[in-house]
């Protein structure tokens, strides 16, 4: 196929073809890729963690290692009575290198189940080998829409959120605060297409007018002003942004710094404004509001022993990236104490409850989705120097 071609296709059917590349390169043909992954039933089992530990969402990564671990450490290494052996696999910026590590993971490794992946564009390269491989995968983070909902599998669940449901959460919000059209900005990959698409529904269907719309080349932008000088001329009233990890920090930073701070409030999803970059940005991110799931600053005892042996364990405080994946341990304890692998532990993801979570109390949907509370927040100082994001209102 040529650039051309494949640079013309829709960004789920070019991570398709992409991915079928990888596939023929690697000398894996979606056929000889089924296994049972199936376990002795009291011994050790194996779990794949597929996590950024480079690129601009490495920090998610490192976030979700902790997170993962902590569930570990406070249930004696042990999930639903197995003893658990972690084989981590760096997930890096896309399908280009996330596909190959998942493919070790389940090829060479026989884990029972793979647990992570934060790129959209990698969730959507991984949906058909996981269902193909029967290899549970609970993802930890990526929101592409296509993967749960009518793409749903026996053997793809999330424990996060979906890009159209967290973005569409903020829309009649934006519309009751703006006092005019709203410029509509994302990194230009699923993720970003997803969260503005999911935002400009809801946001639309509310009787919001759109200012503009611009992506910016996702992993490659380091220089905002460009699309910073589109927002200052488009005449809108308000942005809804969707950057994370280290291109929030950037993109916050730079918003403030080219004086549109104080003209046009910023809104997004909760990752535009989260740990990590939350702290890079300081008081450039002071009043930006945005809609997620979790907050530090959940004011419930759940949350509050959470973030406590959080930050004893690892000295910093909680993300959404860290509780995803300890919950993700969570649903893994209860699931692998009815089965150990293949299509009976997928079959018993099916049955599990409620998870008594940090962020509250959830559970799967008929689409594999977590079924959760969207909150309201917004950045504000905390005590001494730092920055935390004030749960200001429940969204539904
Ligand atoms: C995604 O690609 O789905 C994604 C990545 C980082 C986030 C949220 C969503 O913080």
């Amino acid at each position: 196929m040529s650039v051309r071609a494949f640079r013309s296709m829709r960004p789920a059917a070019a991570v398709a073809a992409l991915v079928t590349g990888i596939l023929a390169l690697s000398g894996c043909g979606g056929s000889s890729l089924s296994q049972s992954g199936d376990t002795q039933s009291s011994g050790p089992v194996k779990i794949g963690l597929l996590v950024p530990l480079s690129g601009v969402y490495a920090q998610l990564g490192q976030d979700m290692r902790d997170g993962f671990k902590l569930y570990l450490d406070q249930h004696g290494g042990k999930l639903g009575g197995h003893t658990v052996d972690v084989v981590t696999a760096d997930e890096g910026e896309g399908p280009q290198t996330g596909v190959p590590a998942a493919q070790k993971l389940v090829n060479q490794d026989h884990v029972s189940a793979v647990a992570g992946v934060v790129n959209s564009a990698t969730a959507l390269g991984l949906r058909d080998f996981f269902d193909e491989s029967k290899v549970p995968l609970l993802v930890a983070n990526a929101g592409a829409d296509d993967i749960t909902g009518a793409r749903k599998s026996l053997y793809v669940w999330r424990t996060s959120f979906a890009n159209g449901k967290v973005a569409g959460a903020l829309g009649p919000t934006v519309v009751k605060e703006a006092s005019g059209p709203v410029y509509l900005i994302a990194a230009d990959y699923a993720a970003g297409r997803e969260m503005v698409a999911g935002f400009r529904k809801t946001f639309v269907a509310a009787g919001g007018k759109v200012a503009g719309e611009e992506y910016s080349p996702f992993g490659k932008t380091q220089d905002y002003q460009p699309f910073l000088s589109k927002i200052r001329t488009s005449g809108a009233k308000a942005v809804f942004a969707f950057y994370a990890g280290a291109e929030a920090v950037s993109f916050v930073k730079q918003y403030q710094q080219f004086g549109l701070a104080d003209r046009i409030p910023l809104y997004g999803t909760g990752f535009l404004t989260e740990g990590g970059a939350l702290a890079a940005q300081g008081k450039a991110a002071v009043g930006v509001k945005t809609s997620l799931h979790y907050s530090t600053e959940l004011n419930t005892p759940r949350n509050t022993e959470f973030v406590a042996a959080y930050s004893k364990a690892y000295s910093k405080s909680p993300t959404v990236y860290a509780v995803q994946a300890y919950d993700t341990a969570a649903v893994l304890d209860k699931a692998l104490a009815k089965a150990s692998g293949g299509e009976k532990l997928a079959t018993a993801l099916t049955g599990v409850g409620p998870i008594d979570s940090p962020r509250g109390r959830w559970s799967f949907d008929a689409d594999h989705d977590a079924q959760q509370q969207y909150y309201l927040r917004e950045v504000r100082a905390g005590s001494g120097d730092t920055f935390v994001n004030a749960v200001v209102g429940d969204l539904s």
